[in-house]
């Protein structure tokens, strides 16, 4: 517990704590860069010119329910070609679900059109297997993934509790609105790492189009790197 011992421990750990700062606020500097020209009370940065947030343009999403999420407008919805009502607005925020079997799917607001492809099973190990092995065959692209919510003011508000500073929608702070339902000493024994470094779950969690399992942003190796070698 020496000062030495300390120094060691910071040596180690400081680059790649620079790294982590640097990537941030380069990070940043772009979304705020991207939210100026559409600054509004809506959320979504650069996303916030779009009526609908998630699932995102393009996204592969697996049959069954659905959780549809765009800004609060007094204009239906359009599910290829079928009107329908938002079950939950907040803050000029909307959401709610429906049931799609396998197909592509338009989600329409007004003039806004945004393609999603609802897909059946979800790409098995073995398929990726046969896809590695035949490397003129695109890789399947896996199904986004969502934390489980409903569009309810009991679920969303779990997590975005109360408003921003403007009185608008509420960002989420972490770790505090994950620790009513997951515990300290669960999430320790699940990552196998000491909780504090972890706080700010969206590093590498994404609570509403995850592109990997376990709500994963990217590879964990590669979620590692940001602050161990290797
Ligand atoms: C399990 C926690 C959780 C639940 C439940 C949840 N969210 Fe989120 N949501 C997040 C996190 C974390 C983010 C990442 C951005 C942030 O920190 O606000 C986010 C981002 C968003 C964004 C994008 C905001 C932005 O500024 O980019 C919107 C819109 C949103 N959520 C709406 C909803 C709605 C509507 C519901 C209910 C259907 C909901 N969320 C339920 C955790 C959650
Ligand atoms: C209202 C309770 C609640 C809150 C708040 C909550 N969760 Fe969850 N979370 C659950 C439940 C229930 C599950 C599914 C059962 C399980 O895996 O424990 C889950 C599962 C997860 C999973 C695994 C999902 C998967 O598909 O593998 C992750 C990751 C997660 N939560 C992260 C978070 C984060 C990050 C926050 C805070 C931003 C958060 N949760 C807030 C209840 C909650
Ligand atoms: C450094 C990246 C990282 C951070 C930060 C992080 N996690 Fe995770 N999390 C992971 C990885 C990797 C897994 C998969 C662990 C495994 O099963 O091998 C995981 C798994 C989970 C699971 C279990 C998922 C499942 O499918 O059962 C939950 C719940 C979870 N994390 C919640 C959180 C919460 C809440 C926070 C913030 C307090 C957080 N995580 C911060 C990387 C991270
Ligand atoms: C935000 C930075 C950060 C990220 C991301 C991160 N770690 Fe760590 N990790 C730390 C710090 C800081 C320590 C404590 C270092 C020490 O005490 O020497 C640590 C310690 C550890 C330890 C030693 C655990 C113990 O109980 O002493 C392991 C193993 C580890 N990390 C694995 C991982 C893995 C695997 C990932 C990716 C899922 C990861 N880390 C992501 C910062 C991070």
């Amino acid at each position: 517990m020496g000062p030495w011992q300390l120094f060691g421990l910071r040596l180690k750990v400081l680059p790649p704590v620079v790294l982590v700062v640097a990537c941030a606020l380069a990070l940043s500097i772009h979304v705020l860069g991207a939210g100026q020209a559409t600054q509004s009370t809506s959320p979504g940065g650069s996303q916030s010119s779009a009526p609908i947030y998630f699932p995102p343009e393009g996204a592969v999403v697996r049959a069954g329910k659905i959780i549809i999420i765009g800004r609060d407008s007094d204009m239906p919805v359009w599910i290829s070609n079928k009107p329908t009502i938002w079950q939950y607005r907040h803050l000029g925020l909307a959401a709610l679900e429906v049931a799609l079997t396998p197909g592509k799917y338009v989600i329409g607001v007004g003039d806004f059109r945004r393609e999603i492809n609802v897909v059946d099973a979800p790409p098995t190990s073995a398929s990726g297997v046969a896809s590695s092995a035949n490397p003129a065959e695109n890789a399947p692209v896996e199904p986004v993934q969502w934390h489980p919510m409903s569009p309810t003011s009991e679920s969303c508000e779990a997590c975005h509790r109360g408003t921003n500073k403007a009185g608008g929608w509420p960002s989420v702070s972490t770790p505090d609105a994950c620790f009513p339902c997951h515990t300290s000493v669960q999430l320790e024994a699940i990552h196998a790492h000491p909780m504090e470094h972890l706080h700010h779950c969206q590093d590498c969690h994404h609570m509403h189009a995850a592109p990997k399992e376990h709500l994963l942003i990217k590879p964990p190796k590669e979620l590692c790197r940001a602050c161990h070698e290797s």
